[in-house]
């Protein structure tokens, strides 16, 4: 069955829209897409532009079992591996996953991901996945400072697409991802996002929340999602909110990993 939409012009954060309609009871699940966003969200809380052109759209997790702990950390991945498979469909521009949950051409972001889990007992009743994907959107219509870090579908095909058919690839290409996270088939998952994760096998440098720079071989992911990060000396583990990765064993001077507060 196809899974329903609601498409608005404007709102503030797709994310808070599915929020709000799941609070006033309904539970079933869904796509909410505004063409523009006037306050999306990015991870850590940070500003996500949204302007119109690109796909700013949330999707609502109502599962029959609450999902575990493990089940909503390995989503950010199982979208972000779903938007991968869906550019590349519609678009044929090769991506990769950047951990922990952003799709990128090259080294330039094409969207990110931002998954809100509400439940208890560490099981998420409901789940909203929100992805902002820079669909048709020209290097002008990014603020300034991202104009580097981003791209766009448009500034890597010179083409449009049908914002609808982007979100439509993405359904299709998330539905069976998203049965074998809630039958707790991660090995298969784990196998299909390591195939299109970045910087695997690579030496990259680890930024933590306080400003701790962590140099190693990225080893790839445990269990739960979590980087796990060889130095030589220690197998180091990382979870998805604390920390921003970066190629290379060289670090940026403090105060200028990118990423961190910002939506890139
Ligand atoms: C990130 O920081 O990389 C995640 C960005 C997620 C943005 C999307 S746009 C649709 C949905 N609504 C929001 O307010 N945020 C997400």
């Amino acid at each position: 069955m196809e899974t329903r939409q609601i498409w608005l012009k404007i709102a503030d954060s797709t994310n808070a829209v599915a929020w709000r309609l799941w609070q006033a009871g309904y539970c079933r699940d869904l796509w909410v897409v505004a063409l523009s966003q006037s306050a999306g969200v990015g991870r850590r809380g940070a500003h996500w532009a949204s302007p119109v052109g690109g796909l700013w759209a949330s999707r609502l997790l109502c599962p029959a079992r609450p999902l575990e702990v493990r089940s909503t950390s390995w989503l950010g991945l199982v979208v972000a591996l779903a938007t991968a498979r869906a550019v590349e469909e519609v678009s044929h521009v090769p991506v990769r996953v950047k951990w922990p949950n952003d799709v990128v051409v090259g080294t330039r972001k094409l969207a990110g991901i931002l998954v809100e889990s509400r439940g208890a007992d560490g099981r998420a009743q409901a789940a909203v996945a929100g992805v902002g994907l820079n669909v048709n959107l020209k290097r002008s219509d990014f603020p300034e400072p991202l104009r580097e870090a981003a791209t766009s579908l448009y500034e890597e095909t010179g083409e449009t697409f049908s914002l609808r058919a982007v979100l439509l690839a993405i359904e299709r290409a998330f539905q069976p991802l998203y049965r074998a996270l809630r039958q707790g088939d991660y090995a298969p998952l784990a196998a299909q996002v390591r195939q299109r994760l970045l910087l695997v096998d690579e030496q990259v440098c680890v930024y933590e929340e306080d400003g701790k720079v962590q140099r190693g071989r990225f080893d790839g992911l445990d269990a739960e999602g979590r980087l796990v990060l060889d130095t030589g000396q220690a197998i180091l583990y990382f979870s998805s909110d604390q920390v921003h990765l970066r190629a290379g064993g060289k670090a940026l001077e403090p105060g200028s990993a990118p990423g961190l507060g910002t939506g890139f």
